[in-house]
């Protein structure tokens, strides 16, 4: 497909899209007919199979390698993503970590790496992509339902974070209705991922579905909060976790 083709798509930033999460959403985009623009951090392989698979069903994407921990990175794929669709329809933040640690454990490393992709990451994603937003465009991060209850120790950075993004969502929403853009952050509950790799009998069983979520059902919430009947949802923090808080 020639530049001109491309850019006729809707085009759609990802961040963090390589894997989990982050890869059903782009697989569902790009499905959607976004052209779609992903970063990663170290999964070059993992990247580079998902463009393929996305241009063998006729579709469009681009992987950028992006650290979400360094501004410079940021601003960079947003250039690069924008270079190649143009500007941007949707832009969701999905790059997250989480480790382990209880507050007398807790590593000043791990602290800050959270913190640092967690939310400082997220908010500087944003903030690179507003100037190339297109009116009307959609933002999504993805937050957590630990924002909501956490039943387990060992958690209190990444909660933090989490719950960080309910109430950035909220000031942001804010700044952008002007332009008509939303904003609006997604909590989902446990999901078979690589973060959960491990754990998933335990989460099953603590959920009243008795089942964790599969990457694809997040990636529907995105989808729908991209679309055409989401215009008027903004600054809302929607929880997507089988009743695991309730
Ligand atoms: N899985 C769950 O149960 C669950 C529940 C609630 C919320 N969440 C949130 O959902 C999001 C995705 O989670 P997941 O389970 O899909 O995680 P995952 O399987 O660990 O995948 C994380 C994705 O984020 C990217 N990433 C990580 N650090 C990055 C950085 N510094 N810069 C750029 N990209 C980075 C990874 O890229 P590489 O492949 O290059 O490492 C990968 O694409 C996270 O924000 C997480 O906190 C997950």
């Amino acid at each position: 497909m020639n530049q001109a083709s491309a850019q006729a798509r809707k085009a759609a930033l990802v961040f963090g899209g390589s894997r989990g999460i982050g890869a059903a959403i782009v697989d569902r985009l790009a499905t959607d007919g976004f052209a779609v623009a992903f970063t990663y951090v170290s999964s070059a392989d993992k990247a580079k199979t998902l463009v393929d698979r996305i241009a063998e069903q006729g579709g469009q994407a681009l992987a950028i390698q992006a650290d979400s921990a360094d501004p410079a990175a940021i601003r960079n794929a947003v250039a690069q993503a924008v270079e190649r669709f143009g500007d941007i329809d949707v832009t969701v933040v999905n790059a997250g970590v989480f480790r382990m640690g209880t507050i007398d454990a807790v590593s000043l490393e791990d602290l800050d790496l959270m913190l640092n992709v967690n939310v400082r990451g997220v908010y500087l994603s944003i903030q690179a992509t507003v100037p190339r937003l297109k009116p009307g465009a959609r933002v999504i991060t993805i937050g957590s339902n630990v924002a909501l209850h956490t039943r387990t120790p060992g958690a209190s950075v990444y909660q933090l974070t989490k719950t960080a993004l309910a109430g950035m969502v909220k000031g942001v929403a804010l700044d952008l209705a002007p332009r008509g853009i939303t904003v609006n952050n997604i909590q989902p509950g446990p999901t078979e991922t690589d973060m959960t790799a491990g754990a998933l009998d335990m989460l099953a069983g603590m959920n009243p579905l008795k089942r964790v979520a599969k990457p694809g059902e997040i990636a529907g919430l995105v989808a729908y909060l991209a679309g055409d009947e989401a215009g008027y949802v903004t600054g809302a923090s929607l929880t997507i976790d089988g009743g695991f808080t309730l």
